[in-house]
């Protein structure tokens, strides 16, 4: 039987920093505020220039070199995005001809801030029935391109970055464990970016008048974000037969820092087994999880041989957890 083994991680974070003081200046809204509501002090800001696709592509760069492997070894790409470049190219297809990918199919998965978690689903499956041996999955997010600044219920909770993972067949029993993933689409209209039907989505609540922005009713994502990430944290450590004290750390999807802490008392472990950077970075999307498992081996806190579950929820609405051996 063949498994998905994680071989090599990457991310790329733009340079230019977005404080809670310069937010100070644009919307009514306090660095205290943030920080205790939120979390976040600071995130990065993509230039007009650099679309998700750009730093898509020096996360997957920066993941080969980490799994010592070249471009043309690859056989598949699946990139993550609720704000890709375009609608088509997808931003796989545009990695795949920017880093010389030649042998890679390629497409995208939409499953807005849980799309790492589909995607490296994805590569599982394809890896485990023997179709590709190795596959690039990406999780590339530009949020400023698509965020009010004049909102301040949202403006402060979102940054730019993209994070990688190099996913490769091996006959040791590692690598992905289990996976889960959820939808529910009846709750869907809790959190909008209405793209060509923005004449009929959402006119009434979206004062500014900006079409293509995040709405979003925080309170309800919030209560179902705590109660999801936990559920499917569980769910994929029960279906593999084990309990939160055979896991290493937990890495969730960096929304808001009461959303980790709320998850965290349900699943009754401590801090430490807890990862967090929303500080640094805030609410990336799909680039989360990749970038925050790639600094947990960065810093220590996971390491080859550990139980790590990876776990995220967002819009559609769509939740969903892995549990990997690293
Ligand atoms: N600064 C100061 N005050 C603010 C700000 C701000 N930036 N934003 C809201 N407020 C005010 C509100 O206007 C409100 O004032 P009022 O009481 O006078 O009406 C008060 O603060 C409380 O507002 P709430 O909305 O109740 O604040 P809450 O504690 O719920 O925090 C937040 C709002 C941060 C949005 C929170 O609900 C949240 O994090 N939700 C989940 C977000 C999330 O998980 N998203 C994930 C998916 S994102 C994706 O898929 C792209």
């Amino acid at each position: 039987k063949l498994h998905a083994k994680i071989i090599g991680l990457g991310k790329y974070l733009p340079e230019k920093v977005l404080t809670n003081a310069d937010l100070e200046q644009m919307v009514d809204t306090s660095d205290e505020w943030i920080t205790k509501r939120v979390g976040v002090k600071e995130r990065r800001i993509s230039d007009e220039h650099t679309f998700a696709s750009d730093l898509a592509v020096r996360a997957a760069e920066n993941a080969l070199k980490d799994a010592d492997m070249k471009a043309e070894d690859i056989e598949l790409i699946i990139a993550a995005s609720v704000s890709p470049d375009m609608y088509t190219p997808s931003i796989s297809c545009l990695v795949q001809k920017q880093i010389g990918a030649v042998n890679a199919a390629a497409f995208d998965v939409n499953a807005a801030c849980p799309g790492f978690i589909f995607a490296i689903t994805t590569a599982a499956q394809y890896v485990e029935n023997g179709m590709y041996k190795n596959v690039l999955v990406i999780g590339a997010d530009t949020l400023s391109k698509i965020t009010e600044y004049k909102d301040r219920s949202t403006c402060v909770l979102f940054g730019d970055g993209a994070g990688a993972a190099v996913v490769q067949a091996t006959e040791e029993e590692t690598g992905v464990i289990s996976c889960f993933l959820g939808a529910d689409g009846e709750h869907g209209d809790c959190l909008t970016i209405p793209g060509l039907r923005c004449d009929e989505i959402d006119k009434e609540r979206r004062p500014f008048g900006n079409m293509h922005t995040i709405w979003m009713d925080g309170g309800a994502v919030f209560k179902f974000a705590v109660k999801m990430m936990a559920a499917a944290t569980l769910k994929v450590v029960e279906d593999a037969g084990k309990t939160m004290d055979d896991v290493h750390l937990v890495v969730p999807h960096q929304a808001n820092m009461r959303i980790i802490e709320g998850a965290r008392k349900r699943l009754g472990i401590g801090e430490e087994k807890m990862f967090s950077n929303i500080e640094r970075y805030g609410n990336m999307s799909a680039a989360c999880v990749p970038i925050a498992l790639c600094e947990a081996v960065e810093e220590g806190r996971a390491k080859k041989g550990d139980l790590v579950v990876i776990v995220s929820m967002g819009g559609g609405l769509t939740w969903g957890a892995v549990l990997i051996e690293l």
